[in-house]
């Protein structure tokens, strides 16, 4: 069985994933993980972002494993090292290029054979498993999601005020919405949570919830 959640930055998708994922004793994919993987190894080896050719080179010259939450790019454990604002400014190179999607997207449909897996990101429902049995579309206001990601980045050491975190945040939107391949919409059968005032735990629950409904009766 594949679970597919979808939706903006800031929404709660990778621990909600997570969680749910260990709940049911699923394999977690976070595929944000494989494209900021390409995004840091193109900074790593000196490659020029906007350089197509060298930047799909990469993507397809490196080995990229990002399951139940550790992100791991030839054989080197690179979770933390992918987290950082540069690497998240630099990964829209890699999720703007048309020929590093459809790798990644071969990868994903690859580690959800013969494993059941949860799987988030932009694109999981629409493109890469339109068939899934089960589709969350995760979502959260604009502000609630800043301030999520505003702690996140304080607890890691990072400096930015709340208004730097809403201004990229803004402009990550507007990446992700408007993307011509593998943009973020939501697929016509997927269910859409709000996630507003509700704690990491209630999610899980309603995900739990989802997640049975759609497998009915056992
Ligand atoms: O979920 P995340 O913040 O780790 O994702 C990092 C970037 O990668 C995000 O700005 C959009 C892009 N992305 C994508 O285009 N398609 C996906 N399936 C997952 C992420």
């Amino acid at each position: 069985m594949v679970v597919t959640i979808d939706g903006p930055a800031g929404a709660g998708k990778s621990s909600a994933a997570r969680t749910l994922a260990e709940r049911l004793g699923f394999a977690f994919l976070d595929t944000g993980g494989m494209y900021r993987a390409v995004a840091f190894a193109a900074l790593e080896r000196g490659v020029e972002l906007t350089d197509a050719e060298g930047l799909l080179r990469i993507a397809q010259g490196v080995a990229i494993e990002s399951l139940d939450g550790r992100v791991v790019l030839d054989g080197l454990d690179v979770t933390r090292a992918v987290r950082t604002v540069r690497v998240t400014a630099a990964t829209r190179h890699a999720a703007d290029h048309p020929g590093v999607r459809e790798h990644l997207v071969q990868m994903q449909r690859q580690t959800a054979e013969g494993r059941d897996l949860v799987t988030e990101g932009r694109d999981q429902s629409t493109v890469v498993f339109p068939d899934a049995q089960c589709k969350i579309f995760l979502t959260a206001s604009e502000r609630v999601r800043a301030e999520r990601r505003f702690l996140d980045l304080s607890g890691r050491g990072e400096r930015l005020s709340l208004d730097e975190v809403l201004r990229a945040q803004h402009q990550r939107d507007e990446e992700d919405f408007h993307r011509p391949t593998g943009g973020l919409i939501k697929a016509p059968d997927a269910i859409e949570v709000n996630t507003d005032g509700l704690s990491p735990e209630q999610v899980v629950e309603r995900l739990m919830t989802l997640v049975s409904a759609s497998r009915g009766p056992i």
